[in-house]
């Protein structure tokens, strides 16, 4: 039965009638958090005993949290937390990969894990890859632990996501092969050595693309995520189509993929370039 009818038949006698079909439909699971999403504002006062009931319904929650936006640049969560025990850290695994994540901290969208297991799959063997926008590894850890032969750059600026990106690499066991880098990648994104560039992140600019050129070592693949409307789903930013004319490399765009819808008319795509220099 699904979650939301279950909640209604739990909350029947302790939520007015004219609510329950307010109840929200989901939540995201983050190792034994769960997440909910800006829970309706007639809901407010029962919330906590939306969170206590998935407790008692879902076996694997111990902490129910709302996130109700994101503040900073750094897109650090605002949360409340609902129920269950009192702490934000928990381990998240997927994909034979264990994240260490603090939910009031960093966001995680479950929502790309479709995109995780599609780069696990598409890597080639003995590849050297540049995660730009590394946050605590969630494109790139996934692919270090599932081939033995890959080695990872992975950057991150943020200091607490960047803390976190090095425990994740000792959690994993894979010191000897993902080195992460600490700064601005614009700075800090190393040259000629990579076959294929993450570029996970809404807000890259000219100098991010440059840096990711750069960073290509012969020829390989740049993976350039962004937003666009429902309209426009097959077509790249026209900045794109701007740097693709304006560079002396050879550079081709493959294929757009949708990743996930964000809201009903936003949806989050990947870009995938050819670079051969
Ligand atoms: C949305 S998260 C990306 C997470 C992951 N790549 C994914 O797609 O699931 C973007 C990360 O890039 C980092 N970031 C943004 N600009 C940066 C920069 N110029 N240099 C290094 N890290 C940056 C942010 O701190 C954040 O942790």
């Amino acid at each position: 039965m699904k979650i939301k009818k279950q909640l209604q038949l739990l909350l029947k006698n302790k939520i007015d009638n004219s609510l329950l079909n307010k109840i929200p439909s989901g939540y995201s699971r983050i190792g034994d958090i769960a997440i909910f999403h800006q829970i309706e504002r007639d809901l407010y006062n029962y919330r906590k005993l939306i969170g206590d009931a998935i407790i008692d319904l879902d076996p694997q929650i111990n902490v129910v949290i709302e996130q109700v936006g994101t503040r900073t640049s750094f897109r650090i969560p605002k949360i409340k937390h609902l129920a269950g025990e009192e702490r934000y850290t928990t381990i998240h695994n997927e994909y034979r990969t264990s994240f260490e994540i603090d939910v009031s901290k960093i966001t995680f969208s479950p929502g790309n894990k479709g995109e995780r297991n599609h780069l696990i799959n598409l890597v080639d063997n003995n590849e050297v890859i540049c995660d730009m926008f590394a946050c605590i590894g969630n494109l790139s850890l996934p692919i270090v632990v599932n081939n033995p032969s890959v080695q990872v750059y992975g950057i991150e600026w943020n200091e607490v996501a960047f803390s976190l990106l090095e425990k994740n690499i000792r959690l994993n066991k894979i010191e000897d092969r993902y080195f992460p880098i600490y700064g601005d990648n614009r700075e800090k994104t190393p040259s000629n050595i990579a076959s294929r560039i993450l570029m996970g992140y809404f807000e890259i600019d000219e100098k991010h693309f440059n840096c990711a050129l750069k960073a290509i070592k012969t020829k390989g693949w740049i993976h350039y995520h962004s937003t666009t409307t429902r309209d426009n789903l097959n077509e790249p930013e026209e900045f794109i189509y701007q740097l693709v004319e304006d560079t002396n490399y050879n550079l081709v765009i493959k294929e757009i993929r949708k990743i996930k819808k964000i809201s009903p008319r936003l949806y989050h795509l990947c870009t995938d370039i050819y670079v051969e220099k």
